[in-house]
């Protein structure tokens, strides 16, 4: 376990402006999965709300977590859950460990899980893709929400980094993205609002047992969010249309899974026939507007060069 001294003088600004009971001394988290797309941002949050954060990862040696962090192999979780007030749980990160992790963060006396998921974890497993590269939002989800410790379910819709993996290999080569179902709408969420709505979950007792469906602020079509990156970026990106069955190759000659490319193809086709999920969660939760596509954009604009 690396050691950082963080918390000497325990005035934790969350606790302070909300006049929220707060325990004795530090009040620690733990967060799994702390070094992916929402870990980072969630563990930045916590810090910068002056509490103390524990996070877990598999190399705490080349982690590059944020000062005052303090990084911890998944071995040392044992450990590390001593004085914890709140539990993160990625589903990623815990999907081979879950009960463990629960019964060791009830044993530890942890008053809080907070797990995310997906919008998508109620619907047929075979309709979830990301069940197919191994994912288990499901069964992570309902591991906590049936265990002994008071949680939250947070369930994010699609990131809006998802479009980094889908299109900047070819928009290194043009101007143009091509893809299927143009008029495929979603409303893509930035990942700093997920940890954002997550760290309020972890430091706020008003969301105790509430399955959450965040989302982005609008739905907006596959042909839609193309041109937006192009305004930010400052360059003409247009979405031009392909069949699906030429797509659907083609992703897998790039290595996808046959099976996720198929439940991936599936979910653009139904679920291009009815309006997306938007949700006002987010606003709800934080008191102000969810970051927009263009919001997101102009944060990783570096990425798209
Ligand atoms: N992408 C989306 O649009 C979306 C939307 C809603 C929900 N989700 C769900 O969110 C999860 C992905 O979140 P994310 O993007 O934050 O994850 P991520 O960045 O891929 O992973 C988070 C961290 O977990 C650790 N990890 C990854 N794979 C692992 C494994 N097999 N065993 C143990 N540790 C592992 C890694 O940390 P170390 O290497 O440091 O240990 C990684 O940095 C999935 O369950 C996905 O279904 C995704």
């Amino acid at each position: 376990m690396l050691r950082n001294s963080y918390c000497t003088d325990f005035r934790p600004k969350y606790y302070e402006t909300r006049n929220i009971r707060q325990a004795e001394g530090c009040a620690m988290y733990l967060v799994t999965g702390a070094t992916g797309v929402i870990g980072r941002p969630l563990v930045e949050t916590l810090l910068a709300e002056g509490v103390e954060v524990r996070a877990v990862t598999r190399d705490p040696h080349n982690a590059g977590l944020p000062a005052g962090t303090e990084a911890v192999a998944p071995e040392a979780i044992p450990t590390a859950l001593k004085g914890v007030r709140g539990l993160f749980v990625h589903p990623r990160a815990a999907k081979d460990s879950i009960e463990e992790l629960l019964r060791l963060a009830a044993d530890q006396g942890v008053a809080k899980v907070v797990v995310m998921s997906a919008i998508n974890v109620d619907d047929d497993p075979d309709h979830q893709p990301s069940r197919f590269n191994g994912d288990r939002n499901t069964e992570v989800e309902r591991a906590v929400t049936g265990g002994g410790v008071p949680w939250v379910a947070v369930r994010p819709s699609s990131f809006a980094m998802n479009t980094l993996g889908m299109w900047r290999g070819q928009l290194a080569l043009g101007d143009t993205v091509r893809g299927p179902y143009p008029g495929f709408a979603e409303a893509v969420i930035h990942e700093r609002d997920v940890a954002e709505v997550i760290a309020r979950a972890l430091l706020d007792d008003s969301l105790l047992g509430r399955k959450i469906p965040i989302t982005g602020p609008e739905a907006l079509r596959l042909d839609e969010l193309v041109p937006i990156i192009g305004e930010v970026i400052g360059r003409p990106l247009r979405f031009q249309e392909v069949p699906a069955e030429m797509a659907a190759q083609a992703m897998t000659r790039n290595g996808l899974d046959a099976g996720f490319v198929q439940a991936l193809m599936a979910r653009y086709q139904r679920e291009t026939q009815r309006p997306a999920t938007v949700t006002d969660e987010v606003a709800k939760i934080l008191g102000r507007p969810a970051r927009t596509f263009a919001d997101w954009v102009t944060d990783h604009k570096g990425a798209w060069s």
